[in-house]
């Protein structure tokens, strides 16, 4: 117990951590974008995916408690290492070639921050529904939720669309950094390793960035999809007029037989 709180308090236990669950949603990332690039193949693909996703809610959830203490303790360590840090060095850096940090290492903060606000809002854009709530009464004809048609709608809104991509830009930045510096924190980074680290780190971040960015894209600027919720849209409201109609015959007063 004792170790772990020492290890805890040291600066390198701290990076042991953000590196960790740093990696933890790395992974997480390029599985999300892998089952939402399915949107490209229709919406069968897509919502049987997102069917699949809700069809175990113990393991979802598992996923999800996951997420979040990965998404807390990267923040929390983050910070404690930053705060550390500038203790120990309350001048900052003299100005040498060797310390001077990189556009991205100086914003990692900031580009986390942002990420941060997007989390919240993706959650409540896509998952609680809590910013569109007929999200949830949107069903295929399959009766699964129909997650196509819920992103066709959500990129509809320009301003939406502007945020995910500026948001997936952040996150570009982000990853940029992230994805080589926790090898150089499990002391994976060997100089043989460090220009290829490097290089795979910025290619990763950038096919995510474009992956998932090319999602809204596509709706907004190419109508993907727009027939499909067009077509959606109008099979429901016939659905609801006809049930408007049974419910309005099932109410209507008989007749009785010895009245003439
Ligand atoms: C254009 C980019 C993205 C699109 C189109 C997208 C799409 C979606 C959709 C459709 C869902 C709901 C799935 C369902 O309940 O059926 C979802 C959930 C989620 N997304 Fe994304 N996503 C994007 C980017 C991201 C990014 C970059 C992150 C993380 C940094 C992220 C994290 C999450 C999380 C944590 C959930 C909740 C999963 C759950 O617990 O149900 N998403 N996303």
């Amino acid at each position: 117990m004792n170790a772990a709180n020492n290890f805890l308090q040291s600066s390198i236990g701290k990076k042991w951590v953000v590196a960790a669950s740093g990696l933890g949603m790395f992974l997480f990332v390029i599985g999300h974008l892998a089952g939402n690039l399915q949107f490209f193949i229709g919406p069968d693909a897509i919502n049987q995916y997102g069917a699949m996703l809700h069809a175990w809610p113990e393991l979802l959830w598992v996923v999800r408690l996951g997420l979040l203490a990965c998404l807390v303790a990267h923040m929390v360590f983050s910070f404690l290492l930053l705060a550390q840090n500038k203790r120990a060095r309350p001048q900052g850096y003299a100005v040498n070639p060797r310390v001077v940090k990189t556009l991205s290492t100086r914003f990692m903060a900031v580009t986390g921050l942002l990420l941060l606000a997007f989390i919240v809002f993706h959650l409540l854009h896509f998952t609680s529904h809590s910013v569109k709530p007929e999200f949830t009464a949107m069903v295929d004809e399959k009766g699964r939720h129909d997650v196509y048609r819920m992103m066709v709608v959500g990129f509809s809104d320009p301003f939406v669309v502007a945020f995910y991509i500026i948001a997936m830009t952040m996150l570009c930045f982000h990853l940029t950094h992230g994805a080589w510096s926790w090898m150089q924190t499990l002391g994976l980074r060997t100089k043989k390793l460090s220009e290829p680290s490097t290089r795979g780190a910025h290619i990763a971040a950038v096919l995510l960035a474009v992956g998932f960015s090319s999602l809204p894209a596509s709706v907004l600027l190419g109508g993907v999809g727009k027939g499909y919720a067009a077509e959606r849209k109008n099979a429901e409201q016939a659905g609801k007029i006809e049930a408007a109609m049974d419910a309005a015959k099932g109410t209507q007063i008989k007749p009785s037989s010895g009245v003439r």
